[in-house]
């Protein structure tokens, strides 16, 4: 209890007398050119300890940080500490136990945040600005990865694997940890985006899974019609990551793109782009969507879809389990097809994805390698996958004969990932790229301003971020 309060006082204190200083230098890591009128850092300053001191506050976090510093392990053994949201970090228990008999004197303190991966981000990056991170191992989401590695915050692991070894994870894995010729990020699960549908209620009305946008409002619109589902497509419409991760998709398949991470070029308002966002709102003025998309995650999205009350859902793998648990009132009655597209085009599977990374700034780098590589290892793969129905990143599994009797769905899981992936853009300002097209789609869903208005503006604001030139 007394560690842990000095380690807040302490932090907090820290936070408020440097963080205006190093949020300047950390505007500079990104290329962030300051306006003529010089930024209001103090403001910055304590807003960022604000929202450091929300997320601490957070019980989740808090009650298992005393709990692991309560354990105080013997001075022979070494501690690494890693970040990790829910509900994750709680199914990490059973190869963190695996790990620990393993290596008897290495504890590995799995620290519970909360679920949003942008969340997450920012206390990683709060704790690196002040350069007191206490995490050994960073649980990085395939997004951040350009953004740490270009801070200096992370371990170039590229020593620790051979080309070969590399070669027995899916390649968007891998190319994910990559940032300028190093490897930062050692592969552990792979995640797409995928269209879930009801399969009991489409063979009801003798209605085929969709495969263009058309089908999808022309399919949701017979169920509700006939009664059979109170909403037809859901999707995560929440100001926050998954906003971004579930859009580009949509782009996609409307031909369009975000950025073009090789040329800097941006897509957002092309006509493409707009049609995507136009296609977003008009789901929810029909009726299609709920009015409650702009407030909903994956969370919300799956308890829906669970209870029945929709018809399609965009998610990730993990919710072929949770659908198909015993307890579960669509067990049994789900399919999943490959997000649609417009005729010509194709679909889009957002390229998501954890790994972990290696803090630079660590006491202990090599058992948190040792780790690192024990969880990019396939019999540690695949008891995760056994346990909780997450895609791993060894290729191999996905003709594991136990793997594929579990999961029937799991080699058309990764050959959709395989045939459709779209990326992120894997830039070093991503997280303010993000940031700035999730405001103005929220503007666009929310109705203040038209899609054309808010992608015109979002890419007019990320030309700036970019550096690059209006077209
Ligand atoms: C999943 C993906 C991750 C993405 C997040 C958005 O966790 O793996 O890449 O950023 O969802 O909510």
């Amino acid at each position: 209890m007394q560690i842990q309060n000095d380690w807040l006082t302490n932090w907090f204190g820290q936070l408020v007398q440097v963080a205006g200083g190093q949020i300047g230098k950390l505007m500079g890591i990104f290329g962030l050119r300051r306006s003529r009128q010089s930024p209001p850092w103090g403001l910055m300053a304590v807003m960022l300890t604000l929202g450091l001191l929300g997320a601490i506050a957070w019980p989740g976090f808090t009650g298992q940080f005393e709990e692991n510093i309560a354990a105080n392990p013997s001075s022979e053994t070494v501690e690494l500490n890693l970040l990790m949201h829910v509900p994750e970090a709680e199914q990490w228990s059973g190869i963190v136990e695996s790990f620990e008999r393993e290596n008897p004197n290495i504890k590995l303190n799995v620290i519970e945040g909360p679920s949003a991966t942008n969340l997450i981000e920012d206390l990683h990056t709060s704790a690196f600005i002040l350069g007191d991170s206490p995490y050994d191992l960073i649980y990085l989401d395939i997004a951040w990865v350009p953004k740490f590695a270009a801070a200096g915050w992370l371990m170039d692991l590229s020593k620790e694997l051979t080309e070969e070894e590399l070669d027995s994870f899916l390649p968007g894995d891998v190319d994910g940890g990559r940032y300028k010729g190093g490897l930062y990020r050692m592969p552990f699960r792979t995640d797409m985006g995928m269209l879930y549908y009801r399969k009991d209620l489409l063979e009801e009305l003798n209605i085929d899974p969709p495969a263009t946008f058309a089908d999808l409002m022309s399919a949701s619109k017979q169920l509700q019609e006939a009664g059979k589902t109170e909403w037809g497509y859901l999707w995560q419409g929440k100001q926050y990551e998954g906003l971004a991760a579930m859009v580009v998709e949509i782009f996609e398949g409307f031909g369009g793109f975000w950025v073009d991470p090789t040329t800097n070029v941006v897509g957002l308002d092309q006509p493409e782009a707009i049609a995507a966002v136009d296609f977003l709102v008009s789901a929810i003025d029909e009726g299609i969507s709920p009015p409650g998309t702009t407030t909903y995650t994956e969370t919300e999205t799956l308890r829906f879809f669970r209870n029945g009350s929709a018809a399609f859902l965009r998610n990730w793998p993990y919710v072929w389990a949770e659908a198909n648990k015993p307890d579960s009132p669509i067990r049994g009655k789900v399919g999943i097809v490959p997000m649609v597209h417009e005729p010509g085009q194709s679909s889009g599977a957002c390229q998501g994805g954890w790994g972990l990374g290696i803090n630079r700034f660590s006491d202990h780098p090599e058992e948190a390698i040792a780790a690192a590589k024990f969880f990019a290892r396939e019999d540690i793969q695949k008891q995760f996958v056994m346990e909780h129905s997450y895609v791993a990143s060894r290729k191999s599994l996905a003709d594991d004969p136990d793997v594929t009797a579990k999961y029937p769905q799991y080699s058309q899981l990764v050959e959709i990932l395989d045939s459709s992936p779209v990326l992120r853009p894997p830039i070093a300002q991503y997280a303010q790229a993000s940031d700035i097209l999730q405001r103005y789609l929220t503007a666009a869903l929310t109705k203040s301003m038209t899609p054309e208005a808010a992608m015109t503006a979002a890419a007019r604001e990320t030309r700036s971020l970019l550096g690059t030139e209006e077209t």
